[in-house]
């Protein structure tokens, strides 16, 4: 895997973008597969300026959630649906898919799988990670074959995403995902970590063993995987020096690839 090692959160932020935003710029009718969650807002927030204030266009571009919660409507403030039309799809030329979740959930999943393949494939797929080392709501034990699928939540994700809800508020306990095997078919992955809470799923991810115990680290199997982590997130990984040689060696071959 590639490890590129940002200091902070704003760093980190502007190099996904930058990735993202050459990825569209060399494909406009790209495939994105778009994750949620706090690590991504950034990302969108830079995406947003990109589009503004240099055009980057967005018309031919097509997205695929990464997941959603079940039992909330799309128009729930705390839906990925909407935090996808807040963060990003609402200020950018784009066409949002419309989020509706439909009540045979083995249907939609195979429905959205075909829809995916239907589409050529995910070009790249962005991802935060979860403590437990979740991608997408793919929780520990997943199976690394899992396509799009109904996750019941742990009780440490939902404890994680108390933040977004209210107190008195009913948090959702399970979510339609993509599957780890729907994520290693995408072309390319983005994975991003932000922050020392995620330290250690980092560092299991990257170098432990491959194991359903951490989910990303299925992502060892990915020949075109990049992780972006900032210096909280990466501080327990062991290869640190290399991965900052790596990143040199590559500046020198190609000035200004990384912010
Ligand atoms: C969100 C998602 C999750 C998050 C992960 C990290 O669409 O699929 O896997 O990426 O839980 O969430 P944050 O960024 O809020 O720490």
């Amino acid at each position: 895997m590639l490890v590129l090692l940002k200091q902070n959160y704003e760093a980190l932020s502007r190099e996904a973008a930058h990735i993202i935003s050459n990825a569209v710029r060399s494909n406009p009718a790209i495939k994105l597969g778009l994750a949620t969650g706090s690590t991504t807002i950034g990302v969108y927030r830079e995406l947003v300026r990109l589009h503004r204030e240099e055009g980057l266009d967005f018309s031919r571009v097509v997205t695929f959630n990464l997941d959603e919660y079940l039992g909330i409507s799309p128009e729930h403030p705390h839906s990925f649906h909407h935090f996808m039309l807040e963060h990003f799809f609402a200020h950018v030329n784009i066409d949002p898919s419309d989020g509706t979740i439909a009540s045979d959930y083995e249907q939609y999943c195979a429905a959205y799988e075909a829809d995916i393949e239907g589409a050529g494939g995910i070009d790249l797929q962005i991802l935060g990670i979860g403590r437990n080392g979740h991608i997408g709501f793919n929780e520990p034990s997943s199976s690394f074959a899992s396509k799009t699928h109904l996750k019941v939540l742990t009780k440490a994700t939902v404890d994680d995403n108390r933040k977004f809800f209210a107190a008195c508020e009913i948090i959702p306990r399970c979510a339609i995902t993509m599957g780890i095997g729907s994520i290693l078919a995408s072309k390319r992955v983005l994975i991003l970590a932000t922050g020392g809470a995620k330290a250690a799923a980092v560092a299991n991810a990257i170098e432990g063993p491959v194991t359903a115990y951490v989910p990303a680290s299925a992502l060892q199997f990915h020949a075109n995987a990049t992780a972006i982590v900032d210096e909280e997130a990466g501080s327990r990984l062991k290869l640190k020096d290399y991965y900052r040689d790596v990143m040199e060696m590559t500046e020198l071959f190609t000035p200004g690839r990384s912010s």
